[in-house]
């Protein structure tokens, strides 16, 4: 359902005051299992991350962009109010994180998902989980559901070639070696 042409959304980079909104949006998927839970300190502490769309009424739907470095960032909590879904503000909030991607030079783009087919919508393919270092050394090595993991992995641009942890490894490797 289209929403009504009075209706004006605006994406926008979220502020503290969003926080408690956020939670409340992302605890809503959360508590099925289709969202990982965000704690309201780890939301202020990350609120940069966030961007938002609202309307006169509040927030109708969020998003994050999380850095690795200018080789990969991550698209996360990605959520619309249950109400508003198919009204073409979840493709909002993407378009978005992708142009602040953009904006920071960051080279890929990863997500890890259940719903391929919303993401490939958007120009996102699926990878080998394997392929993205950085986000199973942050979540996946710590995460419960890793020995059955149900999630896809995708990206959107140029896959790194490594992870920052090993180019923090290698350059410690080169400084130890230097000092010999
Ligand atoms: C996923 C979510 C954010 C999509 O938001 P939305 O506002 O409903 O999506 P949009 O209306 O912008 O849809 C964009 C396009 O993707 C398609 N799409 C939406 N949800 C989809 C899904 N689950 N699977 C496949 N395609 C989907 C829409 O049909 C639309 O296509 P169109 O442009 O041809 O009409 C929303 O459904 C949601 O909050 N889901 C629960 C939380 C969740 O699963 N988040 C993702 C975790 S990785």
């Amino acid at each position: 359902m289209p929403l009504s042409k009075t209706t004006t959304i605006r994406i926008r980079k979220a502020t503290l005051p969003d926080a408690a909104a956020i939670h409340g949006l992302i605890f809503e998927y959360a508590r099925h299992g289709i969202l990982l839970a965000r704690s309201l300190p780890e939301l202020y502490e990350n609120i940069r991350d966030f961007t938002v769309a609202e309307d006169a009424q509040g927030i109708l739907g969020c998003g994050a962009l999380h850095f690795y470095g200018m080789h990969l960032g991550e698209i996360r909590s990605i959520a619309v109010w249950p109400r508003l879904k198919g009204r073409g503000i979840g493709g909002m909030i993407v378009d978005a994180l992708l142009a602040e991607a953009d904006q920071h030079r960051i080279a890929c783009v990863c997500l890890f998902t259940r719903i391929s087919g919303f993401f490939g919508h958007l120009g996102f393919t699926e990878v080998k989980r394997e392929r993205l270092p950085d986000k199973i050394y942050k979540d996946c090595l710590a995460c419960r559901r890793r020995e059955n993991c149900d999630e896809v992995a995708m990206i959107r641009g140029r896959l790194p070639n490594l992870a920052r942890l090993e180019l923090n490894q290698k350059r410690r490797t080169r400084r130890s070696l230097s000092r010999i």
